[in-house]
C-alpha cells in the first residue's frame, strides 16, 4: 500500500516554497508592469463597481486593460489634452493623466449621455472611438496609469491654510485628504488638475448651464 497521508504531507513540503516563490514572482511583475505615478495608481481593475444600464460601459469596467492598446487609442484625443494627458494650463482641456480608471469611464459615459454638456468633447465620447469595450477599458487604463503634470495650472491662492481648512471639513470625505479621490467609489482624484478647470466644474456642477 502507499502511503497517501505521507506522499501528500512530502509533496506540499516540497511545493510550498515554490508556490510561494511563484506568488512574490508574480507580485513582483504586476507591480513593474502596472505603471505607477508618485501615489501609487495603478491600472488594476478594482472591484466593486456599480453596474450601469450600459452593457459596453458596464464591460468596460471590469476588463483588466491592455495599456500599450490603450495608447494607440488615445493618439485620438492628443489634439486636445496633449500626448502626456496632461490638457491645457489655461483649463480649456482637462488634465486626464493620473484620473482613476472608473472615474474616466463614468466621465466619458457622462458626456455620451448628456450628464454634461459639453459639445466640443462629445464627439469623441462616442463608441467608435473606443473600438470595443475592451479598448474603452485600455484607453482609461492607460490614462490612469500616467504621472500628473509637475506644474498644474495655477491660481492666486492668497489663503491657502483656509482653504486647506475647507477642503479638510468638506470635500475630504470623498476625495481624501491628498485629493487622490478612489478608484472604487469612483470620486475623482483632484489633486494636480490645473486651477482654472477646477473652478470652471464647480461652477457648472454648481449651476449647470
Ligand atoms: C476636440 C477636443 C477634444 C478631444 C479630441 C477629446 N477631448 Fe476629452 N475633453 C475635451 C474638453 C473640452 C473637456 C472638458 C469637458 C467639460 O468641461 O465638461 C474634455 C473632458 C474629458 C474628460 C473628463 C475630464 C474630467 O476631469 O472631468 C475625459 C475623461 C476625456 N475628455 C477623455 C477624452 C478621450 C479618452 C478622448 C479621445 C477618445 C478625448 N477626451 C478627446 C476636449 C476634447
Ligand atoms: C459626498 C462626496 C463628495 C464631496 C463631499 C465632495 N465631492 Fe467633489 N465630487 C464627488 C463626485 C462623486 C464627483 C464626480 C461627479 C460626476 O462625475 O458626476 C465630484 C466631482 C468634483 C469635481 C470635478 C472633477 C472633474 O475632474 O471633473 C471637483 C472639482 C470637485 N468634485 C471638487 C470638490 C470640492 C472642492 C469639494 C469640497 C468643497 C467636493 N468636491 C466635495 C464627490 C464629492
Amino acid at each position: 500500500m502507499v502511503d497517501l497521508t505521507g506522499f501528500r504531507r512530502s509533496q506540499g513540503v516540497t511545493l510550498q516554497p515554490i508556490t510561494f516563490a511563484v506568488l512574490v514572482f508574480s507580485l513582483i511583475v504586476l507591480r513593474v508592469s502596472a505603471v505607477e505615478d508618485e501615489f501609487g495608481l495603478d491600472a488594476e481593475p478594482a472591484r466593486g463597481y456599480e453596474l450601469t444600464m450600459d452593457a459596453e460601459i458596464d464591460d468596460a469596467l471590469l476588463l483588466a486593460p491592455n495599456l500599450d492598446n490603450g495608447r494607440r487609442i488615445f493618439q485620438i484625443c492628443t489634439e486636445c489634452h496633449k500626448n502626456n494627458a496632461w490638457g491645457s494650463d489655461d483649463g480649456e482641456f482637462p488634465q486626464i493623466a493620473g484620473q482613476h480608471r472608473s472615474v474616466i469611464i463614468k466621465q466619458i459615459a457622462d458626456i455620451r449621455y448628456g450628464n454634461r454638456d459639453n459639445p466640443t468633447m462629445l464627439p469623441f465620447a462616442q463608441r467608435a472611438f473606443f473600438e470595443s469595450p475592451q479598448g474603452f477599458s485600455d484607453v482609461a487604463g492607460y490614462l490612469s496609469s500616467l504621472p500628473v503634470t509637475p506644474r498644474p495650472g495655477i491660481g492666486p491662492g492668497n489663503d491657502l491654510e483656509y482653504g486647506a481648512q475647507l477642503y479638510k471639513k468638506n470635500c475630504s470625505q470623498c476625495h481624501e485628504d491628498n485629493g487622490m479621490g478612489d478608484d472604487e467609489t469612483y470620486f475623482p482624484r483632484i489633486q494636480g488638475q490645473h486651477f482654472e478647470y477646477l473652478v470652471r466644474q464647480l461652477k457648472w456642477i454648481r449651476a449647470p448651464s
